[in-house]
């Protein structure tokens, strides 16, 4: 009896035993579990905080270099007071007042010209008696090439010739007749072609002509003027010793959704046309092309009615896809990718897909380019909430690295004046890799932690 109360009460505390053990343990995982939650809640209102409120701090970047550059500048919109809609579209719509973006996006808004400033007040390039502003650049203005007229290399990406060490911009070249705004059916403008521009410094762009001429008379050719080019990007291939261009290729509707592909032996063309595919068998709009280290280069594209990215290496000579493709960032609907790497880690900006609308960036980081990525949040610090919450009015479309500076790039965006988008602005700031660093937005199983991108805005700015 006693024997078995004894060992009863030995079960009853082997059972307690276990049974404060286990507590314990859980008790243990909880904390841990709710101590991660919070600090990755923090972290996500300090992010939100840090773009969202107009008293941001100086973020510190130690390098010398960089110190200019990251500098915050805080730039307040001097505004008429908000025009209320006519009585008839009002009836439609809301009566509130008419909203900052649609005044952008108005090509008879009074103050379009806080936003699209004209060429008689503001136009900047090495043709301009810029006295000691030379050098200087003036984000939204009008940029001239070394012939004084304004650069047309829209949705642009830049090409580094070792061999003469010189830039290349490659950018739609827009002409023709002006655009039906936006949203009120399909885009109409006659392709002109690629432009090209060369440069030793990155700010003094002679014009090389136009390296992919449009196609005058043969309907069924994709690169007949009524048809769609947009986004070119060029890299070079060591072995074929080619150039060679990739692009979104499109009809005037926005359904043929595919890239091409053109090649030269030059930088400054004239590129040949080979052919235009639907990669990996699926539509294609916005794309841009990356080419790493080893010599491998990849082709990202918004994919799938624009709600996920797709990215898969090239073949070795770069003129086709390989059968290798992963999805990344699914159901997120990012666009307008530019990708650019800094110590083994690949980075990435895209947009939102408002049309030539501009919304808010969001960047991203993967240790492997084929992903997984994960959101870094946005990178726009400075100028004001309008613009931090607009990409500066402007959507990403290549980032440069700076030689000698690491973790120093230029962003490259374009704000798009959809009335006209011949007449579409460069938007090029400081991005910088560093400073406290960033743990994913997204809940992560392995926990990296990322450095932070950041964008800087600067009415005017030169390089160190
Ligand atoms: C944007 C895209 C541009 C252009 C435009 C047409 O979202 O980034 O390259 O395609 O849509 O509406």
């Amino acid at each position: 009896m006693s024997g078995n109360s004894a060992s009863s009460g030995l079960r009853g505390f082997s059972g307690g035993y276990r049974y404060s053990l286990l507590t314990i343990v859980w008790t243990v995982v909880g904390f841990f579990l709710v101590a991660h939650l919070i600090s990755l809640y923090s972290r996500k209102d300090n992010i939100h905080q840090q773009v969202s409120s107009d008293q941001l701090q100086v973020v510190h970047h130690d390098h010398p270099v960089v110190h200019e550059l990251v500098r915050v500048e805080e730039e307040s919109l001097r505004l008429p007071p908000p025009r209320k809609r006519s009585p008839r579209t009002s009836k439609r719509r809301s009566r509130k007042p008419i909203p900052l973006v649609e005044e952008f996006l108005d090509e008879k808004s009074p103050i379009r010209h806080l936003f699209f400033p004209s060429v008689k007040t503001a136009a900047f390039g090495p043709t301009k008696d810029m006295g000691n502003e030379t050098s200087y650049y003036f984000p939204g203005k009008i940029w001239m090439d070394t012939e004084g007229n304004p650069i047309q290399a829209h949705g642009g990406g830049i090409l580094h010739d070792e061999k003469s060490n010189t830039y290349y911009w490659y950018g739609e070249y827009k002409d023709g007749p002006t655009y039906r705004a936006h949203r009120k059916g399909p885009a109409r403008v006659d392709i002109i072609g690629v432009g090209c521009y060369s440069s030793k410094d990155l700010w003094t762009w002679k014009n090389e002509g136009i390296v992919l001429g449009a196609e005058e008379t043969n309907k069924t050719h994709d690169l007949h003027k009524s048809n769609v080019l947009e986004r070119p990007k060029v890299i070079y291939n060591e072995k074929t010793e080619k150039y060679v261009m990739w692009m979104h290729i499109d009809d005037a509707n926005y359904t043929k959704a595919s890239v091409g592909v053109a090649i030269s032996d030059s930088p400054t063309g004239p590129f040949e046309y080979l052919y235009s595919k639907r990669p990996h068998g699926f539509d294609s709009r916005d794309m841009t092309v990356f080419k790493d280290d080893d010599g491998v280069a990849y082709l990202i594209y918004s994919s799938e009615v624009n709600s996920v990215l797709h990215i898969g290496p090239l073949t070795e000579d770069y003129l086709d896809v390989t059968p290798v493709m992963k999805r990344v960032m699914v159901g997120q609907h990012r666009e307008a990718p530019a990708i650019f790497k800094h110590q083994n880690t690949y980075y990435m900006v895209t947009s939102w897909c408002t049309g030539w609308a501009p919304n808010e960036a969001l960047a991203h980081a993967a240790a492997s380019i084929m992903g997984p990525w994960e959101k870094l949040g946005n990178p726009c610090i400075g100028g004001n909430k309008f613009f931090r919450l607009t990409t500066f009015l402007a959507q990403s479309t290549y980032v440069i690295p700076l030689p000698g500076v690491p973790g120093a790039f230029i962003f490259m965006a374009d704000r798009w004046n959809p009335a006209d988008l011949r007449d579409s602005r460069y938007v090029w700031l400081p991005l910088i890799i560093g400073g406290p660093a960033d743990q994913p937005l997204e809940f992560s199983f392995s926990f990296p932690t990322w450095s932070r991108v950041s964008i800087y805005w600067h009415s005017k700015w030169r390089l160190p």
